[in-house]
């Protein structure tokens, strides 16, 4: 017992004493005497504040974890894999038990998992997969074929392709290279697109249309960078729309990308209106919200994230009370070592008409948010 109690207080010393040079560590509830938040030693290592939904992911996890009383420590690595494995590394040496990881090269950080197996911890990688490791443990997510599916589909309704309708001038994108989810996202729409563009209802201007699912990094924007998407929407739209010729649609895989093409095309005349092109997008970020009322965006895949977030919330409850940890996918996500034991959520989609209803009415924004 009184051992038990030393070793507590040793951890509980040691996490306050790197608090000390972490400014996001927060240490509520844990690491006192008795133990009691020692076992719930929480690592949240997220990619970037620079996109709305990995703050809204961080910070909803972060507090429910402290209201439970655990140890918390949320970092953001600015898109910098470097930095991100750094991040953990203190996480670990801070006594972390488990790990949940937002990967930004998903294939990198299979020496930082050794370290954290190293001292038991429990890795749960989070929205994206780790790739290359035996060292992770369970993967929580959403169904991200089924992002792509509901992106294609939506093309598929609203230009009446199933009907023969077409030719249609398509310009797809897809996510970056070094993101797991990106090939799924664009499988997922590919595989219900692919077969408009081989019958030539959808037609590709720039040539930028892969032979198959597997050559989607050739049009992959690295970082998620909306100026990147910008600048490849403003080559293909002077390259090869010189000649008066339109774009009727582009699939976009998230908003982020999204913003960048659409202010090329705001650049490049386009205005909102009847002939305005279908663009899609992922995430339900404020300003694509705001595109979508204004008409400059068609749709958006929302995540939920809170959904994702009281998911993970579960799986390490589970894990700290040493109960199995619930799965329904054990099947898709195959990284490399192992079939990740993963969770899926449901995305679904929302356009102008559910805003209201889907958006706001369930407080993931508020109406004043989106100028309503
Ligand atoms: C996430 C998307 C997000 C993208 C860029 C993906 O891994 O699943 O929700 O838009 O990364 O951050």
């Amino acid at each position: 017992m009184l051992k038990k109690i030393l070793t507590g207080a040793a951890i509980a010393a040691l996490a306050v004493g790197l608090g000390a040079c972490s400014a996001e560590r927060t240490t509520s509830g844990g690491g006192d005497a008795s133990g009691g938040g020692t076992e719930c030693n929480v690592g949240i290592a997220m990619p970037t504040r620079s996109l709305e939904r990995w703050i809204n992911d961080g910070e909803q996890l972060q507090k429910k974890l402290q209201d439970a009383g655990c140890t918390v420590d949320l970092q953001y690595a600015d898109n910098k894999t470097d930095q991100q494995i750094s991040q953990i590394q203190n996480q670990i040496s801070g006594g972390a038990k488990i790990l949940v990881i937002a990967a930004i090269d998903g294939s990198t950080l299979g020496p930082v998992l050794q370290e954290a197996k190293a001292q038991n911890a429990t890795v749960i990688a989070y929205d994206r997969l780790i790739n290359g490791s035996e060292n992770v443990d369970y993967y929580a997510t959403f169904d991200n074929y089924k992002v792509g599916t509901l992106q294609g589909q939506y093309i598929e309704t609203q230009l009446g392709l199933k009907d023969g309708k077409g030719p249609f001038n398509l310009e797809p994108f897809a996510g970056s290279p070094d993101d797991n989810n990106a090939k799924f996202f664009f499988a997922g729409a590919w595989d219900v697109l692919k077969p408009y563009v081989d019958k030539g209802q959808l037609v590709v201007p720039s040539g930028k249309s892969p032979a198959n699912d597997d050559a989607w990094a050739s049009i992959g924007i690295q970082g998620w960078a909306s100026d990147k998407a910008q600048a490849e929407m403003d080559n293909r739209l002077s390259s090869f729309y010189g000649d008066g010729k339109k774009v009727n649609v582009v699939l976009s895989p998230n908003d982020s990308l999204a913003i960048g093409i659409e202010a090329s095309l705001k650049s490049a005349g386009y205005i909102p209106g009847a002939d305005y092109p279908i663009i899609t997008g992922q995430d339900a970020d404020k300003a694509n919200v705001k595109a979508i009322l204004d008409g400059a965006q068609a749709m958006t895949v929302w995540k939920d994230t809170r959904a994702l977030g009281d998911r993970v919330f579960t799986m390490i409850q589970e894990i700290k009370d040493g109960k199995t940890v619930e799965v329904n996918d054990e099947k898709t996500y195959d990284n490399g070592k192992k079939v990740v034991p993963s969770y899926l959520l449901t995305p679904e989609v929302v356009t102008k008409d559910d805003v209201q209803s889907k958006l706001i009415d369930s407080g993931f924004l508020k109406a004043s948010d989106v100028g309503l």
